[in-house]
Order: C-alpha cells, then structure tokens, then sequence
C-alpha cells in the first residue's frame, strides 16, 4: 500500500517516469495509436494483448486482465512489493526516498548492506574458482559424486571453501575488503588477532536473491563432519526465515502454474539439473509465514516435496497450516520409500519423479492421521476414523467426499452412512480458514449501457478530454466507477488514483482509464452529453421500477402521489430519449 509514503512524492516519483521506458526493458513494444502493444510479460500468449499507455501512464493486458501504473508494473515483473518496487524505480529516477522512510541513520546502514553484498560476490568468485583448482578438487569430486555436473555447478555458481584456515580472508582483504565488513558479512571471524574463514572443507551454496544479490551461502560438510550444513547467520543483508534458496531462477521462468518447495539446497540444484523447474527451498529453518508469502507472489499453486523421514513428514504438516494461513493453495508431493526428492530423482529418473501424482492437502493429513495407531485393532481403526471424519469436515465438495468416505470405509470397516454421520458430528476443531477464493478475473462480460457511459466519461476525464467538474461523484452508478470518479474529481491523476484502490479493482480501473473513445477534443463535449443522458435514462428508468414497486402497496392518497411521481419521471424520461433537455 502506499500509504507510507506522501502522494506529492509518488507524483513527482511517477512525473520523472516514463511507463513506456520502464516497461521496454522487459517487453518489446511497438507503437500503435497512443498505445504501445507487446507480448504480456506475465502470462505466455503468441499475439500481443498487452498494452502500455503513454498518456495515460498505466498498462493493461487484455489476455491475463492484469494492469496498473508503473510502480504496480514494477511489483508485478519483480515479484516486489510496493515500497521495494517504488525504491527501485526511485533509483532509477535518481530521487531521493522521502526522509521519514529513509531516516539518516539508515543510509549508514544502507552503505553497509551495499558493502556486504560486495563482499558476498567476491567471496562467491573465490569459492567458485577455488572449486576448479587442485585446493577445491575433493569438493568438485564429492559434487560429481552426487550426480552433478559441470553445466549444473556453473549455473549454480556452486564453490568450494578450501582447506586453510584464512584462505578467503587472506583474498578479500588482499582486495581491500576491509575486516569490519568481512565479519559483519558472516564470512570471517576474528579472534586473539587471528582471522580466520567461517567456511572451510565445505562444499559451497551461494543464496542468491531474486534481484540477482548475493546474500549469503550454505556449506556442505565433506563426508560426516558436523554439522552437515553450515549457513551464513543472520547478517544485516541475510535472514534465513525470510529468504528462499534459487528465487534467482524462479524469477525467470515464466507463467509458472506451481512452485515445488523442498527442505534442501541439494535438492534444487539435483531436481533442477534433471529438469524440473520451479524448485526452491528454505534455508536450514521450518517454513515461515514470510516465505509463504514469497512463495505465493511467484505461483498460483504450490507443491511440498519434503524428505521422506519422519522430521520431514511432520514439517509437511506444519507447512500445509502456514500455507493455508496465507490462503496458498497447497498440496504435497509425497515422495515415496522415505526417499528424498534428491534421491528419488536420481533412482527414478525425470519421468519418475514427473509421474508422481500431488495430493490434497485433506488426503495426506488422513495419511498421517494413522501414525501411531495400529490399525490391526478395532481401537486404533475406530480412532482413525474418528481422526479423519474430523478432517473430512473441511471437504465442501461432496462427490470429493463420498470418494474419501468410500475408501475410509474400506479402510476401516465403517459404513458410509456411519462415518457421514459422523462427519457432521465432529466439532469444528480450530477452525481452518477456507480454501482461498480464486483469483478474481475480470471476464469481458456485456456491460449495461449506463455502465459504458460511465466508463467512456471517466476515460475522457483521464484524458483531459473533459474537465473533471462537470458532473458529481453521485452521477455514477457503479461502485468502482464512483470511486474512480471521486479520485479524479478530488485531484489525483489517473496513475495515482491507480494507487488508492484495493488490488483486486486496480487493474480494471487501469483498463476504464486508458480506454478513452477516439474523439477529437472539440468533440468531447458532446459526446459527453449523450454519456450523461444515457445516465440519466438509466437513473430515471430505475426510479419508475421503484415507484411502481411502491405503487403495488400503497393506498389512497400515497398512491395518487405515487402514480403522479410516476407519469412525471416518465415524461422526463421520454425527454431524455428524444436528446431534448428539460
Ligand atoms: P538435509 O539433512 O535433509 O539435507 O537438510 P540434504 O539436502 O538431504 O543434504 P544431503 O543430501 O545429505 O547433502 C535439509 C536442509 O536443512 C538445512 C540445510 O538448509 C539443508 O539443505 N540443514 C541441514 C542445516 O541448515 N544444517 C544442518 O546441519 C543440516
Ligand atoms: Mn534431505
């Protein structure tokens, strides 16, 4: 939301902006009219029904219904949020952040982070390099061990900590890095006067952002030592609960339709050197809320592939919750033998691992639902069923339904009927939210006249084709239109008014806005006339329904009152369609 940020600031910010030259870096365009047309970076299509008006300042796909100005653009081709989305554009505008966001002491802070990244580069360059020199060869050979190839090591930048003790220090300052940022980075210690590396004998992960930055790296132990995987702590560019592992990659695929989360980095780069796409991972933590919320910006859908074992068995669970907190739609790959999706990958090959089947989220708490229980015995079947009736209780489909009661039963020897029962019985445990709402997609449904009257007049007043005076915000009927048109009468332009409205009404608003009718400004006028009567026609034949409404139990003098009100609504109706006014 913009809210932090003062709407003068956002205008000038927009002033120094043209949408048009944003949205060339991402997508070809090509002029036509006062629009520019391209193929629509957020979903896959073969002709062009993306749109960039330059007047307007604000794009609008009529394939995906997607739309906006240039800071949504922004959010949208970068997976960012708003006040990311608005510093990017910020820089590239060479304005300053509004001081109450950027606070003073924040730009020492800020200089710290640029530093610190520096430094990750260099350290990830050093790593990789060392990986193809004698020092790193045990790491290479351990790498290609575990099925990975040169091509994957190289996309993956995948590196190798040396032997020594300060091999990397020893390079970074010899660089003129300087200690202070090296430690603040994670990636050197010191101690009595000695520095040494945080990394060593490791084969290394470098955690890179989906702005390309290097955050920080993972390093996997040779052989046995502990622990298996060291990663970068917490550092002033590094949280661990809030990034995700190959999000660099992400970022460039394209209309993905689900992500597949795993539990590890070895995982990504095996699943993504056999083809897979879409894969990413947490970084040495349980799934928080915040990477939830990543992972939702990037798919509509996606799926959990967890190790096999019990811990990852019980993280699948906890996942499913997080992710049904943040209406994600969810449902998990469950990775057969107690395998991991590394090693079953490499057991099954591409096809293997392509022909397991996702399930729903319902199905697989039932799966767990028996651990622990023997279900040889009459108690531990009857608990089972009791568990999963209580599960069952979120299913709203019913023939979706009947099949988990159909097998249930089977599972456990209880009748349909008997289990149905009990389903309605179950108390409603901790109340799970409902599975998400679809996304809401505008469809190109037939709009009532007064409703196109009331678009072409506020893609006029955008325009500047009329002024913005000359009607009231209670002339519009529809509820985004009105809302539209109090934005444009209370001052904002077009592209501003963009930022006041809930996500779900911007990008149609951004495709009323740069719809004005092809009219010569002398025109404008007149044609706004014929908007506003066949407004006004709309207005009158609504209140006649109303009146005859009333009419139908009114009563003596309320119903002459009610037929005169009537008759005169009428003529003035006939009026307006005979284009005379009063
Ligand atoms: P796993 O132990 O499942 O790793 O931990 P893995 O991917 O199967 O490793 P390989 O195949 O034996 O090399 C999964 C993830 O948990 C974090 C790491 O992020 C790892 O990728 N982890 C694990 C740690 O942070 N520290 C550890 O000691 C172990
Ligand atoms: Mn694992």
């Amino acid at each position: 939301m913009a809210a932090r940020l003062p709407d003068s600031w956002l205008d000038e910010l927009r002033s120094r902006l043209n949408i048009v030259d944003v949205v060339a870096d991402y997508v070809a365009l090509k002029p036509k009219g006062r629009r520019y047309w391209g193929l629509c970076p957020f979903h896959n299509e073969k002709t062009p029904s993306f749109s960039v008006d330059s007047e307007a300042q604000m794009y609008y796909c009529f394939g995906c219904h997607k739309g906006g100005n240039v800071i949504h653009f922004v959010m949208e081709a970068e997976h960012m949020e708003f006040l990311e989305a608005v510093q990017m554009l910020a820089e590239r505008a060479h304005l300053e952040m509004p001081e109450r966001v950027n606070a003073p002491q924040e730009a020492g802070q800020r200089e710290l982070r640029e530093k610190i990244y520096e430094a990750n580069v260099a350290a990830a360059h050093y790593f990789h390099d060392l990986i193809w020199t004698e020092e790193g060869s045990g790491v290479l050979s351990y790498l290609h061990k575990r099925g990975l190839d040169d091509a994957a090591i190289r996309r993956f930048g995948l590196g190798a900590a040396g032997h020594g003790h300060d091999g990397l220090v020893r390079h970074l300052c010899g660089q003129g890095y300087d200690m202070e940022t090296l430690i603040k980075a994670g990636l050197c210690g010191q101690k009595d006067g000695r520095r040494y590396d945080m990394f060593r004998n490791r084969a290394i992960f470098p955690i890179i952002n989906a702005q390309g930055r290097v955050l920080g790296f993972g390093g996997r132990a040779m052989g046995d030592a502990q622990p298996k995987y060291l990663n970068t702590s917490d550092t002033p560019v590094f949280n661990k609960r809030q990034g995700l592992y190959a999000l660099n990659f992400v970022k460039k695929e394209r209309g993905l339709k689900r992500l597949i989360l795993v539990e590890g980095y070895m995982d990504v780069v095996s699943l993504r050197q056999m083809g897979v796409s879409g894969v990413v991972a947490t970084l040495g933590t349980a799934l928080t809320e915040e990477q939830a919320r990543l992972i939702k910006r990037y798919a509509p859908e996606v799926w959990v592939s967890y190790d096999g074992d019990a811990a990852g068995q019980k993280a699948i669970l906890r996942a499913l919750d997080i992710f049904e907190e943040q209406s994600m739609p969810a449902r998990v790959l469950d990775i057969p033998g107690g395998m991991d999706p590394d090693e079953y990958i490499r057991a099954h090959g591409l096809e293997g691992f392509q022909a397991l089947k996702p399930i729903q989220p319902v199905e697989y708490r039932m799966k767990r639902a028996a651990d622990g229980l023997d279900m040889t015995t009459q108690e531990g079947r009857t608990r089972y069923a009791i568990a999963c009736c209580e599960l069952l209780r979120s299913v709203p489909n019913p023939v979706e339904l009947e099949n988990y009661l159909s097998r249930l039963s089977v599972e456990t020897g209880f009748e349909k009927e008997v289990l149905l029962s009990q389903v309605g019985r179950a108390q409603p445990a901790a109340q799970r939210p409902r599975a998400p709402r679809p996304r809401l997609i505008e469809k190109d449904e037939p709009l009532a006249d007064f409703e196109r009257a009331e678009r072409a007049l506020l893609s006029m007043m955008a325009a500047q084709l009329i002024p913005s005076d000359l009607l009231r915000v209670d002339d519009f009927e529809n509820p985004l239109n009105r809302e539209i048109a109090a934005l444009l009468m209370g001052g904002f332009t077009p592209a501003a008014a963009l930022d006041k409205l809930k996500d779900d009404e911007r990008a149609q608003a951004a495709r009323i806005l740069q719809d004005a009718p092809p009219v010569e400004p002398g025109k404008a006028l007149a044609m706004a006339e014929d908007c506003m009567n066949r407004m006004r026609r709309h207005q009158l034949e609504m209140r006649i329904e109303q009146a005859k409404q009333q009419l139908s139990q009114a009563q003596g003098e309320e119903r002459k009152a009610t037929i005169a009100l009537i008759q005169r609504l009428m003529q003035e109706l006939e009026l307006a369609k005979t284009g005379r006014k009063e």
